[in-house]
């Protein structure tokens, strides 16, 4: 454990706190949502919603939903104070249960489902609940903000996190190992009490209080009388000090208002356990887990204020294991209200010796007298004080960390909450591993494997290009970037050919790498002559915990992601770029806003290190700040280099459509702190880019970058549509064909003459070639200007930009349809009805 120091302490490693790291993400830019609000409807809604919204009930929330394109926010805004005999918690809680449970049956994988919550006693349960749900369905790719502060402008993440967002940021929780407290001199006994103190740990607690001298007299509390061994014990505690015992349930106030208020120390440990997966969860099972901790640490706060109060809280609050998600809330509402410790597994006595609920591999339940030190050190020392001071509960747990986080019902494999508990020495290169004896034998051919993928993460071959990676997500999922193929390439190149300036040619991008699952990625680098050929493949791996499948999965095709050629790089071919990109830069472009909401719409979500700002364009140049780059040990950053790129969103018809698909040739020198980039498209359609550090002098040169369409954008997917003949007072008023190519066509309902009267204009495309895509984006502007326009993207003998076009055509404003010339003029009629989203 990295954090462990060294010390002859006994209680050493048994100590963790949850500490808040500022993290990166990205985000979506969502146009229209589906609101769940828990609280009042006021004018002033949190910024950073999507702008158009709609309020939904949670029973309609599903429909809502969908309607809304399929995403879906609880917003809990309220601040109501849970008050004696609560029913609030308990009502938010099981519609809460109810809504994922209905999303977990009806709604897998379709939604994007967001829970933004305020930073308030109202939602402290709530939180646990939730981080028990996103285990037990993954598939919800549950979204979970707790908002701390009222000005703070939520996010809406692309992928699955818990995050706290505060003004300075985003901040993600991460649990880490600290030194246990000092032991302090004990001050004078007092009177205390102990809830759920007539068996298991509570009496054990009571015992020890009496025994270490931390109390001169004590009263038990529980719903029923000591029995067997444990009336034993209260018995021959009675022999010795005035110990009291009072039958009470503290989730009735009446009742806690019966006990006695002159106590200096009140120790909760009164709770219930009963698990149960959220679907199968009944009401009884919630309430009789929920009480004693939600009502009972709420009556006991107010029936002893001046009282010293501390609680038994679990660790599965924090990790919010499957089947515990009543549990987990009811420990998380406990931390929120007072001073607590998250307790691991305890054995020799409690719950999970009655329950007979053994440990879980890698879980090492801790013995009384041990758990009872541990409890002693924060009870005297900083317990009160953290809590106080807002700080998280201490936890205090046994674990073989390696075992244990292999558990899947308690951790997901890429569980971020676990980064800093062990941090894996990082690979000695960015390309992973290298093979010893998997080459030909002639020295000719070098091998490296990388596990990426969220079982990569962090603890087997943890690699800086995965946590780059999860700033790239395209459509929806973690999508390793093409630039990263480019990083590793010229890392690999450099390595066997001892040069810091690298040349790449003919970069193939064949596949997306997604890291949705855990792959493994081999760099296979072949040397001939002055240079040689790279490859880049990858191969599924089983989950975490599932090894014995590992024969299998070497028996898995492997997929081809990238190809290309490498040889030392000639440093003229940078001075002659060098030229072009001071031409594009003492142009004075026009500012083009931010290209990213673009992006988003077209299903590429960014995070800040895939991010630049700046952006200019003309029709054939365009330039951008580059992010400035974190320090990894990579020859050339990916994110830098991905934002050179996104300046072919600016100058190329696909718009933010286009993928990589190859590059002619890349020159890079190793090392470059790279802060501006310059692209051209140049006469024959070819583009090509120059990244610069800061004093001008290029660091990465890209020629002859080729683009594939993404997918179709939303607008252009296919839509079935029933075509019925219009009533003649609805039809549509005249429209101008404009060029031969719309008015050859003879299209009912047109005009043809600028001077007649016409409510929008037609035009018509056959688009075979980039040329033709461009020609029709600028003619289409022009009339998108003037009026209304709709585009008929030809597509009868295999026009193969005919997408292209269309897409060219919605992104500078006009609607576009593609299809045959026959089914268009059949259609024409009709197609004034349909809005712009159809
Ligand atoms: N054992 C563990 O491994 C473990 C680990 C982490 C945290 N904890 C926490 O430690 C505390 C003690 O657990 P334990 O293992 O000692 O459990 P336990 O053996 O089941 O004892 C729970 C006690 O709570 C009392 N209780 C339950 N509901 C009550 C109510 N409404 N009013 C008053 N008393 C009530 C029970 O007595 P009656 O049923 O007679 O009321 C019993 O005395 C719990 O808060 C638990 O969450 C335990």
């Amino acid at each position: 454990v990295a954090a462990r120091s060294e010390g002859s302490d006994s209680l050493e490693g048994l100590f963790y706190e949850t500490a808040y790291e500022q993290v990166e993400v990205s985000c979506l830019h969502l146009r229209e949502a589906a609101v769940i609000l828990d609280g009042e409807s006021s004018s002033k809604m949190p910024g950073g919603l999507p702008e158009n919204f709609v309020l939904a009930s949670p029973s309609r929330a599903l429909e809502a939903a969908r309607a809304m394109g399929g995403t879906l926010i609880f917003l809990g805004e309220s601040d109501l104070e849970p008050g004696e005999d609560d029913t609030t918690q308990e009502e938010l809680l099981a519609s809460c249960m109810s809504l994922l449970s209905a999303l977990a049956r009806e709604a897998k994988g379709e939604l994007e489902i967001f829970f933004v919550l305020k930073a308030n006693l109202r939602y402290s349960a709530l939180w646990g609940l939730l981080r028990a749900a996103a285990h037990e369905h993954p598939e919800l790719r549950l979204r979970r903000m707790l908002r701390e502060g009222d000005g703070v402008t939520m996010l809406l993440p692309a992928l699955p996190c818990e995050l706290n967002l505060r003004s300075e940021g985003a901040f993600a929780p991460r649990l880490r190992a600290v030194a246990p407290p000092a032991a302090v001199p004990l001050g004078a006994a007092r009177n205390a009490l102990v809830t759920g103190g007539l068996r298991g740990l509570g009496l054990q607690v009571g015992k020890w209080l009496l025994e270490s001298g931390r109390a001169s007299s004590l009263v038990l509390v529980g719903r029923n009388s000591a029995k067997g061994e444990a009336a034993e014990v209260v018995r021959s505690l009675q022999e010795k000090w005035p110990v009291e015992v009072r039958n009470c349930d503290v989730s009735n106030w009446a009742e806690v208002q019966q006990l006695p208020d002159d106590c200096d120390l009140v120790i909760h440990c009164a709770g219930n356990i009963k698990d149960g997966l959220l679907m199968n969860l009944t009401p009884e099972d919630a309430s009789q887990v929920l009480r004693p901790k939600i009502r009972g640490s709420l009556h006991l706060k107010r029936h002893f204020p001046r009282s010293k109060l501390f609680a038994f809280s679990s660790s599965s609050g924090l990790i919010g294991p499957a089947g515990q998600s009543t549990y987990a809330a009811a420990n998380t509402f406990v931390d929120a209200l007072m001073p607590s410790i998250q307790w691991g597994g305890w054995g020799e006595v409690g719950m999970a010796l009655d329950l007979g609920i053994d440990p879980l591999p890698g879980e090492l339940f801790l013995p009384v007298a041990q758990g009872m030190e541990c409890l002693g050190r924060v009870l005297d020392g900083p317990g009160l004080e953290r809590h106080a001071q807002g700080q998280s509960p201490l936890c205090v747990l046994g674990a073989d960390w390696e075992a244990y986080r292999q558990n899947a019902t308690v951790f997901a494999p890429d569980e971020q909450l676990l980064a800093g508990i062990e941090v894996p020495a990082q690979p000695a290169s960015s390309l992973g591993e290298r093979c010893e004896g998997d080459s030909r034998g002639d020295g000719h051919v070098q091998r490296w494997t990388l596990i990426l993928g969220a079982a990569g993460a962090r603890w087997r071959g943890a690699s800086t290009l995965w946590e780059v990676s999860q700033q790239h997500v395209v459509l929806g999922t973690t999508v390793f970037p093409a630039t990263g193929f480019v990083s590793l390439a010229l890392e690999a190149a450099a390595s066997v050919l001892d040069v810091s300036l690298v040349q790449l040619s003919d970069v193939s991008f064949l596949r997306p790498l997604e890291l949705s699952t855990t792959r493994r990625l081999t760099t296979t680098l072949v040397r001939s002559g002055a240079g040689g050929t790279l490859r880049f493949s990858s191969v599924p791996l089983p989950p975490a915990g599932q090894e014995e499948d590992q024969e299998e999965a070497s028996k898995a095709a492997s997929t081809l992601h990238c190809t290309c050629s490498f040889a030392a790089g000639n440093a003229s071919v940078l001075a002659q770029q060098e030229l072009e990109a001071k031409a594009t830069q003492s142009q004075s472009l026009p500012a083009v806003p931010s290209i990213y909401a673009r992006f988003a719409a077209a299903g590429y979500f960014y995070g800040p290190a895939f991010q630049g700002s700046g952006f200019a364009a003309s029709a054939s140049s365009a330039s951008c700040k580059l992010p400035a780059s974190k320090p990894a040990n990579l020859a050339v950053q990916p994110g830098n280099l991905d934002v050179a790129l996104q300046l072919a969103s600016l100058l190329h018809p696909l718009g933010c459509r286009g993928a990589p698909q190859a590059i002619r040739r890349l020159v890079a020198r190793s090392g470059t702190q790279l802060s501006t980039a310059t692209g051209q498209l140049t006469a024959m359609g070819q583009l090509n880019f120059q990244a610069l550090d800061a004093s001008g002098k290029v660091g990465c040169s890209i020629e002859g970058l080729s683009m594939a369409a993404l997918d179709a954008p939303a607008t252009l997917q296919t839509r079935r549509c029933v075509w019925k003949p219009l009533a003649t007072e609805t039809r549509r008023g005249a429209w101008l064909a404009v060029g031969t190519e719309a008015q050859s066509l003879g299209l009912p309902g047109t005009v043809d003459r600028e001077e007649e009267s016409h409510e929008a204009v037609v035009m018509a495309v056959r688009a075979s070639s980039l040329e033709d895509v461009l020609r029709c984006r600028r003619e289409v502007s022009i009339q998108v200007a003037k009026k209304r326009c709709w585009l008929l993207a030809l597509q009868d003998q295999g026009e193969t930009f005919a997408e292209a076009a269309a897409a060219a055509a919605i992104e500078v404003g006009a609607h576009a349809i593609i299809g045959s010339a026959s089914a268009l003029s059949a259609v024409a009629e009709g197609l004034g009805h349909f809005t712009n989203d159809q």
